[in-house]
């Protein structure tokens, strides 16, 4: 049926009446493991820490916050991260310059309907599932022999050189954090780093999310908890929506200038024996302005299994986790089951 094939950009652009398949159910199964209490006002700010990533060689103070801040709500704000400002301009562009070509110059970056690699709308995974308000274009960037090419935007064309940069960056910043997140638990900084294997991967996802006239009826994305170990997303300039669940509440992120916005997912949940909480999240729409991010997931090498760092687990905080091969099948197939993929992993 046509409207499957369509991108969100299309269906906003020409539509009359909400497409059923967009309408989002209060009841439907993957959200439904919450309580959440939908609170009109959105809570922001103080909930979401501030970390100093330049500091946390130096300043146990800082390593502390961290250790708070993701133990409690499994995300922060990273600031003095080692990314220039305008070098995160360059990263907005190349998202903005690609999701504003022609839609046929997009397509052909198209994903295949059963591959998560390239440019397309929510995977639709069953008949019942509500499509996120969302067109995403997926790219495995790192290790770079994995990169296929054929998905890469020709336009701009300076697009491949940006996000290879991009993601080298990006992996520096994730070693910094996996070191300082096992420091901040008295173990050896290099642990989680070790569970990685030597090729780390990482995939970009850059989101597009266009305004919508009934923004309470549609989700960006519904609620979810990433896979990786850890997801470093730049977020829109000016337009907020992504909101974690924190006690049973939704709370918003809000944007910090030159901030980049890190959450653990559930790989660091299962390697930290659950000390760190790999959070669920959303994204609101807004009727009027359209919103851009860039989402970039750290991750094991593929096919290597992690588990429990030994040192955490004790008589009195008993091993949680099995050890699992966390690949990206795994996560999709307990997704499709209205599972988290964490829950699959538990004892
Ligand atoms: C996501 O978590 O899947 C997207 C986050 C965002 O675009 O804000
Ligand atoms: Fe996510």
């Amino acid at each position: 049926y046509d409207l499957l094939n369509k991108q969100v950009q299309e269906v906003a652009a020409d539509c009359h009446q909400l497409p059923e398949r967009y309408i989002r159910k209060e009841d439907e199964e993957y959200g439904s493991h919450t309580n959440a209490v939908e609170s009109s006002s959105t809570i922001t700010s103080p909930e979401v820490p501030v970390i100093d990533v330049s500091l946390l060689n130096s300043s146990p103070l800082e390593l502390a916050k961290l250790k708070f801040a993701v133990g409690s709500c499994g995300c922060f704000q990273a600031i003095n991260h080692g990314i220039e400002g305008s070098f995160l301009e360059k990263v907005r562009e190349i998202s903005r310059l690609f999701f504003r070509s022609s839609v046929e110059e997009k397509k052909k970056c198209l994903r295949a309907d059963d591959d998560i690699e390239g440019y397309g709308n929510d995977m639709v995974l069953s008949d019942q599932q509500t499509i996120d308000w969302n067109d995403r274009l997926y790219l495995t960037a790192l290790p770079k022999h994995q990169q296929r090419l054929q998905f890469w935007p020709q336009n701009p064309s300076h697009f491949r050189e940006v996000l290879d940069e991009y993601s080298s960056k990006i992996e520096l910043i994730n070693e910094v954090v996996l070191k300082a997140l096992a420091r901040s638990l008295n173990l050896e900084e290099n642990c989680f780093l070790n569970q990685y294997g030597t090729n780390s991967s990482m995939s970009a996802r850059f989101n597009y999310y266009p305004p919508c006239e009934w923004p309470d009826k549609v989700l960006g994305v519904k609620p979810h908890a990433d896979g990786s170990a850890i997801t470093v997303l730049l977020q829109d300039k000016e337009v907020e929506g992504l909101q974690i669940l924190k006690d049973d509440q939704w709370v918003g992120v809000p944007i910090v200038r030159d901030a980049l916005t890190i959450n653990v997912g559930d790989q660091m949940e299962i390697m930290s024996n659950g000390i760190f909480k790999s959070p669920v999240h959303r994204v609101l729409i807004n009727s009027e302005n359209e919103r851009m991010t860039v989402a970039m997931f750290c991750m094991p090498q593929t096919e290597k299994d992690i588990g429990p760092e030994d040192d955490l687990i004790s008589d009195e905080t008993p091993r949680l986790y099995k050890n699992v091969t966390f690949t990206l099948d795994f996560f999709f197939k307990n997704y499709q089951q209205g599972r988290r993929a964490i829950d699959a992993c538990k004892i």
